[in-house]
């Protein structure tokens, strides 16, 4: 069911094809591309037509549902063969959220045990990831806003909404029920260099929504926090390893030390499946380096002298020990490690 403070739907599956929403083109246009192959969805991911780790995870495991389509189709005899090509073009599609190989391993069991057309229970498993993802989103909807003590603002940064997700958000679905329990009063939104996701998707989402948002530079986080402007950061994370350090957009490790420096509270929200216990600190994280276009030109115009070389990462990874809350749909862990990580993942 969509609640007011939730209205957009980022993965859509609709007569036998995937629909997404096309992010690249928000604010100004709403746009939905249907797929029917799963290159094409390998396509998508890597495009950032849809973007954010768990709307990945998902859009993936529908992409499964395309590939086994088609490769049964071809083959009824020799499918399962053929279609681990499939997989792993949509696994290698993007490297840093693990909810993408998550969903993937999920789909793939289906794959194992089933004879036959294998389109409708795939489909039925995709679904599932789906609903779950809400759940789950829901939850730690609640979870998150029982943190947040007296009303205040938050600072957000990237897009952890809907948009990112299979509905509601985990870092806006927090916003969102804190927003509705009157406990967060506005939601300051980095604009989120160099894909500008807090100003294009996160300030869309907020505004639809009717909950008050006030935009600023990735550069003015801290001067804001230093004026006790804001109670919480509150982001999202593409993949946390075993002793909780947090991958997550560029630039929240800056945010987090700031957040500390100014006594300003640190919260992640994101679901189990971001959590990756085979990994045993953010070290090891495989961080996704993005074109040099994304720096040197804005909106197509070139914004930087020509033969300027570029750094840019598309990832940084906060070290647990700058988390004050890491929420997920199991439970909240309050300054995490490797063993109070450990308890959460075994529960
Ligand atoms: O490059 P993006 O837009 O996919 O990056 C997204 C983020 O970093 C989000 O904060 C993260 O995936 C959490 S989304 C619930």
């Amino acid at each position: 069911m969509i609640s007011l403070h939730d209205r957009v739907r980022a993965v859509v599956w609709r007569e036998d094809a995937l629909e997404l929403l096309d992010q690249r083109r928000l604010p100004d246009t709403v746009v939905y591309r249907r797929l029917t192959v799963a290159a094409e969805v390998a396509g998508a991911i890597r495009g950032m037509v849809v973007r954010g780790a768990p709307a990945i995870g998902i859009a993936a495991a529908y992409g499964v549902v395309l590939a086994a389509r088609a490769r049964y189709a071809e083959h009824p005899d020799r499918w399962r063969e053929r279609i681990t090509a499939d997989l792993a073009e949509l696994a290698a599609a993007r490297p840093t959220a693990v909810n993408l190989v998550w969903a993937l391993r999920r789909m793939e069991r289906v794959i194992a045990q089933t004879a036959g057309d294998p389109a409708e229970r795939l489909l039925a498993e995709a679904r599932m990831i789906h609903e779950e993802d809400i759940a789950a989103n829901r939850r730690m909807g609640e979870l998150g806003a029982a943190l947040l003590g007296e009303r205040g603002a938050v600072l957000t940064h990237c897009n952890a909404g809907a948009l990112a997700t299979g509905g509601y958000g985990t870092a806006l679905g927090v916003i969102r029920r804190g927003y509705e329990a009157g406990l967060v009063e506005r939601v300051y939104a980095d604009e989120t260099r160099p894909w500008l996701q807090g100003a294009r998707l996160t300030a869309w989402e907020l505004v639809r929504d009717g909950i008050p948002v006030t935009l600023l530079a990735d550069g003015a986080a801290a001067a804001l926090m230093s004026q006790s402007a804001v109670r919480w950061v509150i982001v999202g994370a593409d993949r946390i390893a075993a002793n909780g350090d947090v991958a997550n957009k560029i630039g929240t490790y800056g945010l987090a030390v700031a957040a500390r420096h100014h006594g300003v509270q640190f919260m992640i929200v994101a679901p189990a499946s971001t959590v990756d216990m085979s990994i045993a600190s953010g070290a090891e994280i495989p961080i996704e380096q993005r074109a040099a276009e994304e720096l040197l030109t804005l909106g197509g115009q070139p914004v930087a002298a020509a033969g300027t070389e570029v750094w840019n990462p598309s990832f940084d990874v906060t070290p647990a020990a700058l988390v004050d809350a890491l929420v997920t749909e199991r439970g909240v862990v309050l300054a995490p490690d490797a063993a109070k990580m450990a308890r959460l993942m075994a529960e």
